[in-house]
Order: structure tokens, then sequence, then C-alpha cells
């Protein structure tokens, strides 16, 4: 591991990249200790760690990166020597009705967590690393031609994507005036298994099991670069190792759908398994209000990370499609359990009339 680190801080671990991230890191480096930091929101889910439990090299730590004084505390007794950050408000939809929220742990809580990383480094802060998990939503949105490059430059558009793009102005501004060593990579869409069933996919399987309409939203010609998430997590593991301090990585799968055409997929995909007529999944596709600015399209050019780190995805669209779909139809107790008590609020709120 880079500079042989034995106290690694994964903050966001419970939520759905942050627990791929953190099995990758327990399973991986035995003789490091792996501190999942996690306030346990709504996204946050311990039941996405269960086979980590009883590891010797991994700890829960339930907690806000908000709280000053606690994270102050706990990078003093922990003495952490790399932190990699996932901890965020991560929903576009919820970033329009509470914008607030997103300020708040997206932007405090990551001045927080490098204000508590800078005073305990200070005095070998070259030795360290602080690692920040961005977005592509940061580049703001795409016409039909051209990529996101890591030199593009930023232009967020909705306030998910507007607190995102401060948090990493404020990790690259405590490089050039603290030294601290930060790394930013800024990912495309994600999906895979334990994705919290407010995003378009986990949403649109859970529906299309329980014959619900699938909300799409305006005509469905916006356009997304799906990853899935373990290759994801692969490239978190190979930039905190090997990726050069300051730098920016993009990461992303060459993989743009429109979104009606992912849909139309999926329901095959699900009628297929779910043993129902061709056809019948789709009759479920109903047009809503489109979502206010919604962004037409994202597209990243991951090219320095496949020259550089030598990365590239290990799977193609269609196989991490149908091993999403069969996690999510083989794990109903996990559904069941997030899906109930205050997410039926949030439906309502969201698609009921
Ligand atoms: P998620 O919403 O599934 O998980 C976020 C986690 O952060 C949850 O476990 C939650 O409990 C925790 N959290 C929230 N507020 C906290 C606080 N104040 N203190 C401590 N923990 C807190 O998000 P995700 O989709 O796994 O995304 C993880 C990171 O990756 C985010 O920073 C996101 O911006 C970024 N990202 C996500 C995608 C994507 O497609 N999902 C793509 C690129 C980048
Ligand atoms: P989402 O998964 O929320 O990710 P993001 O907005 O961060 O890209 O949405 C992916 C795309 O799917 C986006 O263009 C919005 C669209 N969408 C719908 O059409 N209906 C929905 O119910 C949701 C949640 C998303």
């Amino acid at each position: 591991m880079r500079n042989n680190y034995q106290k690694i801080l994964i903050t966001g671990g419970a939520g759905f990249i942050g627990s791929h991230v953190v099995r990758l890191f327990v399973n991986k480096y035995p003789d490091g200790m792996i501190y999942n930091l996690d306030l346990l929101t709504y996204a946050g889910n311990l039941e996405n760690l269960r086979d980590l439990e009883n590891k010797p090299n991994y700890r829960f730590i339930k907690g806000d990166i908000t709280d000053q004084a606690f994270i102050h505390d706990l990078f003093t007794t922990e003495k952490f020597d790399a932190v990699v950050h996932l901890a965020a408000e991560s929903h576009v939809d919820r970033s329009i009705k509470d914008p607030l929220a997103f300020i708040n742990t997206n932007v405090l809580g990551t001045v927080n967590l490098l204000n508590a990383a800078k005073d305990l480094w200070q005095h070998n802060i070259g030795d360290h690393l602080f690692y920040h998990i961005s977005t592509d939503e940061v580049y703001g949105s795409l016409d039909e031609g051209g990529f996101f490059l890591e030199t593009t430059a930023y232009d967020p558009q909705s306030p998910y994507s507007a607190s995102k793009a401060s948090s990493d102005h404020f990790v690259r501004a405590y490089r050039n005036t603290y030294g601290l060593p930060v790394i930013v990579s800024n990912c495309s869409n994600n999906y895979g298994p334990n994705q919290f069933p407010e995003k378009l996919i986990p949403l649109f399987i859970n529906n299309i099991k329980n014959n619900q309409p699938l909300p799409v939203y305006g005509k469905g010609e916006n356009v997304r670069d799906w990853l899935y998430v373990i290759d994801h997590a692969r490239a978190i593991d190979l930039i905190f190792n090997e990726g050069r301090i300051g730098e920016t990585y993009n990461i992303g799968g060459f993989n743009e759908w429109k979104n009606l055409d992912l849909v139309k997929l999926l329901c095959r995909v699900m009628d297929e398994k779910l043993g129902r007529d061709p056809g019948s999944s789709e009759q479920l596709i109903t047009y809503v209000t489109d979502r206010a600015g919604h962004d037409l399209r994202y597209a990243i050019d991951a090219t320095k990370m496949m020259k550089e780190l030598n990365w590239k995805p290990s799977l193609q669209f269609e196989e991490g499609l149908s091993k999403t779909v069969d996690w999510y139809l083989a794990n109903t107790e996990w559904l069941e359990h997030v899906t109930s008590g205050s997410y039926q609020k949030y439906y309502q709120e969201q698609y009921g009339n």
C-alpha cells in the first residue's frame, strides 16, 4: 500500500460506492486498519457490510463529518495516515428540494475534514494523502458532442453538482495554501448492487418488480455514462496507491446511454428474469414532468486513467446490468428494509400527484 499506510479513514463507507470501497480495502489490506466513518443517514446502511463485521482490520464509527469537535477529536485520537472521502448527500432530486443540506454535508463537511487532516498532519504533511471522491456533474452538461476532460472548466448546474464543485475547489485550495497532499477523482454515473432505490436503475428495478409505473423524466432523451460500481472501486484503489499528488483523474466507462434506451433494455432484462411476456414491463413506462434544470448529457473521457494507471472497466454494460438485476432480485430483504418507512414518504413527495 502507498507509503505503508496503517490507518485509513474512509468516509461514507456505509453508502453505495463507499461500501464497495471499504470491502475492497478491508480484503486487500489485511495489515492495515480500515475505519469507516458514516452518519447512517437514509442512504447509509450497515447491511451493506455484514460480511466485514468480524474482520480484525475493520472498524465502523458512527459520526457526522460536519461535527467539528467530534472530527477534531477523532483525528487526534486515531491519527489516520490517509483519508478517502466519499460521505456526501448524493441525489440531485433531493438537492433541488433542500439545497442547504447539500451545502452542509458536501461543503462544510469536506472543509471540516480538510481542517482536521491539515492539523493532524502539520509536522509531516507530505507523508499523507487526502483523496476526495467527486462526480463528473461538476463539469456541467454537454450537448451531443464532446467529452469531459480533467481540464474541462467547472460549470455545475444543480445544487448537488454546485456543492460537489465547491468541495473540489476547497480540496485543491488546501493543497495550494497549506501543502496538503490531495488527489481528486471525478466519476460518471455508477450502478450495481447496494445502490439506494432513489437513483434511476435501482428505482426502476424495484418498480418493475412491483409492477409500478416507471417515471421517465421529460422525453427520456438525457444521456448518462454508466460505470459498474466495482470498476469505480478498483479505480479508487489504483488512484489511492499510484495516483500523483495534486492530480485529477476522470473515471468513466465510455458507456453512454439515452435514458429511454437504458430503461427499455432494463425492461427486457427484467421480463426475461421474471419470466414475464416480452414487452410487458415496457408498458409501465410513464413520462412525467422533467427534472428542473435537467442536465442533458454527461460523458467522461477516461483516457488519463487508462494510459497513466492502466485502468479499464472490467464489465460490459449488459453484463453489469444483468448482475445488478440478479442482486436486487436475490436481496429482497435488503430492498424491503430500505423501501419501508421514510422511503414511502420520499416517494410520495417526489412522484405522487
Ligand atoms: P450514497 O448517498 O449512497 O452514500 C453516501 C453515504 O454518506 C451514506 O452512507 C451516508 O450515510 C453518508 N453520509 C451522508 N452525510 C454524512 C455525514 N454528514 N457524515 C457522515 N456520513 C454521511 O452515495 P454514493 O452514491 O455512494 O456516492 C458516494 C460518493 O461518490 C459521493 O461523494 C458522491 O458525490 C460520489 N459519486 C457518486 C456517483 C454515483 O453515481 N452514485 C458518481 C460519482 C461520484
Ligand atoms: P439519477 O440516477 O438520479 O442520476 P443523476 O441525476 O445523478 O445522473 O438519474 C439518472 C438519469 O435518469 C437522469 O437523467 C434523470 C433520470 N431519471 C428519470 O428519468 N426518472 C427518475 O425517476 C430518476 C430518479 C431519474
